[in-house]
C-alpha cells in the first residue's frame, strides 16, 4: 500500500470515528482468535431452539433489553448477588424469559469448550449472534453481524429505570425513546415487528380488553378471544401468543394484524392507527422483502446501541451471568 493511501484511510478512520459511527465493530473480529464462532454459536443456538421454541422470542426480547440498558453490553445477563440487585431483577417485573439467558449461557459454553475459543468472545456478542441465529430458525431474514462489544463492568436495577418502553407508549414517546438510542422512527416500526414471534403476560394489555370500555382500536373478535383467555384480567401465569395468526414464525404478519385490528398492544396498534406511521405499516404488510431489508437495517443499528469497546469500559466475562 502506498503512502498516499495509507493516509486516506487513516482519515476516513477518523472521519467515521467523528460521525458516530462504531469503527471498532466489525464482521471478522473473531476471525484470529477463533475463526469458527460463528458455526458453535449456531449449532448451540440451533439445538436450543429444537428443545424449546420458546427460546425464540426469549432470546431476540433479551437482546433489545440488553441494548436499551446501558447500550449492548451483556448487563441484562447478570445475575443479582448479595450486595447488588441487576438489571433482570428490576421490580417492574419485565419477566424476561429464563430460555433466553439460557441460550446464551449454552451458547458460550459451546464456544469455551473450544480451546483456542475459551474466554476468546463477549457475551454481548454471543448474544448478538444468537438473536440472529433465532430469528433465522423462525423463518425470517439472516443477517451479517458486527462484532466487538466489550461485556459491561456493571449491572443494577435502577439503571433501567426509564430506559425501556411500556406497552402503553403512544407514537411519539415511542419515537422520542428510540431517538435516545439513536434509532429512528423508521428503525422503531421495524423492530417492532418482533411481536411477530413470543408471548406476552394478560397484565401486559389488560386495559385495552376491559369489557366496559374495550380500546376501540382494538378488533372487536380479537378482544373477546383476549378476554376469554385472561379472565381474571392480569393473572401473572397466563401469557398469550403475540402473533395469533402466525405465532412461530418470524414474519411480516405483524403488520398485516395491525390492519385489522389486531395488535396486542396500545404500543402496536397506535402504529396503524396514527396517521404518521401507517404508511410504514401498509408497506410492509404489503411487501415482506422491504420489511426484511428494514428490520436487518434497524436491527444493525440497534446492535451499536452504547456499545463499549475500549478496555476501561468493559470486558470479556468468563461467565456471562457474573461480574468477573
Ligand atoms: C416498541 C416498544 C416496545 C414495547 C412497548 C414492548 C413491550 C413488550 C411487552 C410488554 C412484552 C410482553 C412481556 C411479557 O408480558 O412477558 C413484550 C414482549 C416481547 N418483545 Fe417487546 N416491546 C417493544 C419493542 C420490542 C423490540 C424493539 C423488540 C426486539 C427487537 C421486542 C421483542 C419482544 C419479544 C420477542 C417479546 C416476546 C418475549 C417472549 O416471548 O419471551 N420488543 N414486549
Ligand atoms: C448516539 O450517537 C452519538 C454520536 O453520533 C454517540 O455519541 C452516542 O453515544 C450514541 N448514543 C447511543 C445511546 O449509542
Ligand atoms: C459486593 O460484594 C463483593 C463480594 O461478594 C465485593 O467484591 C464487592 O466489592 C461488593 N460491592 C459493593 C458495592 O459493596
Ligand atoms: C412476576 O412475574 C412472574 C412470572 O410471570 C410471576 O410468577 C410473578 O407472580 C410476578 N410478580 C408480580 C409481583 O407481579
Ligand atoms: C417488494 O419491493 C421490492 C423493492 O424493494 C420489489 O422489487 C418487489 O417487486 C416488491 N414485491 C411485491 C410483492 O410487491
Amino acid at each position: 500500500m502506498g503512502a498516499g493511501i495509507r493516509i486516506l484511510v487513516v482519515m476516513l478512520a477518523v472521519a467515521a470515528a467523528g460521525s458516530g459511527v462504531v469503527a471498532q465493530l466489525r464482521r471478522d473480529y473473531y476471525a484470529s482468535v477463533c475463526p469458527d464462532v460463528e458455526t458453535i454459536v449456531r449449532d448451540a443456538v440451533t439445538k436450543k431452539v429444537q428443545e424449546t421454541s420458546v427460546a425464540v422470542g426469549a432470546t431476540v426480547r433479551l437482546f433489545f433489553h440488553d441494548c436499551f440498558v446501558e447500550g449492548c453490553d451483556a448487563s441484562v445477563i447478570v445475575v443479582s448477588s448479595g450486595n447488588n440487585t441487576a438489571e433482570k431483577d428490576h421490580p417492574n417485573n419485565l419477566s424476561l424469559a429464563g430460555d433466553g439467558f439460557d441460550t446464551v449461557i449454552k451458547a458460550r459454553a459451546a464456544v469455551d469448550a473450544v480451546p483456542q475459543c475459551t474466554n476468546q468472545v463477549s457475551c454481548a456478542d454471543i448474544l448478538v449472534m444468537a438473536t440472529r441465529d433465532v430469528i433465522a430458525l423462525a423463518g425470517g431474514p439472516s443477517y451479517a453481524v458486527e462484532l466487538g462489544r466489550l461485556d459491561g463492568l456493571s449491572s443494577t436495577a435502577s439503571s433501567v429505570d426509564g430506559k425501556l418502553p411500556p406497552p402503553s407508549f403512544n407514537l411519539d414517546q415511542l419515537t422520542s425513546l428510540f431517538a435516545a438510542n439513536n434509532l429512528s422512527q423508521t428503525d422503531m416500526i421495524a423492530l417492532s415487528a418482533a411481536h411477530t414471534v413470543g408471548f406476552a403476560h394478560c397484565g401486559t394489555f389488560a386495559s385495552r380488553i376491559q369489557p366496559s370500555a374495550v380500546d376501540p382500536t382494538m378488533d372487536a373478535g380479537y378482544a373477546s378471544q383476549l378476554q376469554a383467555a385472561c379472565p381474571a384480567g392480569v393473572d401473572p401465569n397466563i401469557a398469550l401468543e403475540l402473533d395469533p395468526v402466525t405465532p412461530r414464525a418470524f414474519d411480516n404478519q405483524y403488520f398485516v394484524n395491525l390492519q385489522k385490528g389486531m395488535g396486542l398492544f396500545t404500543s402496536d396498534q397506535v402504529l396503524y392507527s396514527d396517521d404518521r406511521s401507517r404508511p410504514t405499516v401498509d408497506a410492509w404488510a404489503a411487501n415482506s422483502s422491504d420489511f426484511e431489508l428494514a428490520f436487518v437495517a434497524a436491527m444493525t443499528n440497534l446492535g451499536r446501541v452504547g456499545v463499549k469497546t475500549d478496555p476501561s469500559q468493559g470486558n470479556i466475562r468468563r461467565d456471562c451471568a457474573m461480574l468477573i
